[in-house]
């Protein structure tokens, strides 16, 4: 490869600072060191944590950075060390990393990677150890991650290596969003066949939370947005009923527990909102209710009265679904080309990296489910 060992010059979308719009710009990526990857990143979407980070986060760390963390892309050459990926591959930017080797890679009961950019930086929300540039500053890696550049560098702990035929500009949702949602379902619920469950919030990772709940055989789910455009979609995905807190007087938990005769078995909250947190645990039957936390928020403590957990409800959290990334990523690949999950349905939009600042003000104002941003050719 012409480039390999060099540095490359390409286009990136720069975050210089909170709450100001992207900015085009040349950067440098340099070339990657021992056991790493650089990817040619051919597509990603805009999930809401890259929102969060640039809007709603309220810190001044993880500045300058390049956002960006539901990519797919290309192998354009590799460091030292690297064996399991050569120049060519299709491979998906994983924003937890699975070694293999530390404590919690080798227990099947998470996949929380003490490796990973996430270990220690959630305020930061980014890795300081980067391979990224621009006017002689260094700029973050969001995420560890940054799909909205033509070119990242990577860790070869936090990439998977997919099939050769995935059709990149879809395969890309399964490196945050749709894997998600679905795995919070499947993972970490664990639902079970017959079982009635409510999920709130129909952005993607909601819907993909859907999705799992028909794929593990619920009999009833439950969709529940305030934004009612939300809930065609929903249907697609499997949702059989369709609520709107702000259409009804009493509290949203209220409501559910009265329309399930006690509650529902499973509930997944995907909006990242303290007070929905707390209302998707009381909508829970007492008993066996579980309850799990997707959407992601820093900014304020939650709250629940004891006897909610006492009566025998369980409240959990969801990190990338519970997946682990190298070994589970590929699979859902795979599943998605045989037709046995959606990924098409999720798109409501696609765009060029140019355009990345519509890309933000249409999620922002719930006027899209997810965008593809054509990154390179
Ligand atoms: N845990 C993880 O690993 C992980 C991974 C990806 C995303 N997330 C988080 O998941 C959340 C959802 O992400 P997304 O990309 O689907 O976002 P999104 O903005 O597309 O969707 C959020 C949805 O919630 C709805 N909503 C807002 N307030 C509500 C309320 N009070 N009640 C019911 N619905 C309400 C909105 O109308 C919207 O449809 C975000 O908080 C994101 O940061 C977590
Ligand atoms: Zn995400
Ligand atoms: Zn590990």
């Amino acid at each position: 490869m012409a480039t390999a060992g060099k540095v490359i010059k390409c286009k990136a979308a720069v975050a210089w600072e909170p709450n100001k719009p992207l900015v085009m710009e040349e950067i440098e990526v340099a070339p990657p060191q021992k056991n790493e990857i650089r990817i040619k990143v051919i597509a990603t979407g805009v999930c809401h944590s890259d929102l969060y980070h640039l809007f709603e986060g309220k810190h001044k760390e993880g500045f300058p950075a390049v956002l960006g963390h539901e990519g797919a892309g290309v192998v354009e050459s590799v460091g030292p060390g690297v064996t399991e990926f050569k120049p060519g591959d299709k491979v998906i930017p994983l924003f937890v990393s699975q070694c293999k080797e530390c404590r919690f890679c080798k227990s099947p009961k998470t996949n929380l990677c003490e490796q990973s950019w996430s270990s220690d930086r959630y305020a930061q929300m980014s890795d300081t150890d980067t391979r990224f540039s621009c006017r002689g500053q260094p700029i973050l890696q969001f995420m560890g991650t940054s799909t909205f550049s033509e070119y990242t560098v990577m860790n070869q702990i936090a990439v998977a290596k997919i099939h050769n035929d995935a059709r990149l500009d879809r395969v890309c949702l399964l490196g945050c969003g749709i894997s998600t949602g679905y795995g919070a379902a499947i993972n970490t619920a664990k639902v079970e066949p017959g079982s009635v469950c409510a999920v709130f919030g129909m952005g993607a990772v909601g819907l993909a939370g859907v999705m799992g709940c028909k794929r593990a055989g619920a009999s009833r789910i439950i969709a529940v947005d305030i934004n009612e455009e939300k809930f065609e979609k929903a249907k697609i995905f499997g949702a059989t009923d369709f609520v709107n807190p702000k259409a009804h007087q009493k509290p949203i938990s209220e409501v559910l527990i009265e329309m399930t005769n006690g509650g529902v078995d499973y509930s997944l909250e995907c909006v990242g909102n303290v007070a929905v947190m707390r209302s998707a645990l009381e909508s829970c039957v007492k008993g066996w209710g579980v309850s799990v936390l997707v959407g992601w928020t820093h900014l304020h403590d939650f709250s629940a009265k004891p006897i909610q957990l006492i009566a025998g409800k369980t409240w959990k959290g969801s990190l990338f679904g519970g997946f682990k990334g190298k070994d589970s990523v590929p699979d859902l690949v795979l599943d998605y080309m045989a037709g046995r999950i959606k990924l098409d349905e999720f798109v409501t939009h696609t765009m060029n990296l140019e355009k990345i600042n519509d890309a933000i003000e249409l999620m922002k104002n719930g006027g899209c489910i997810r965008t593809i941003i054509n990154v390179s050719k």
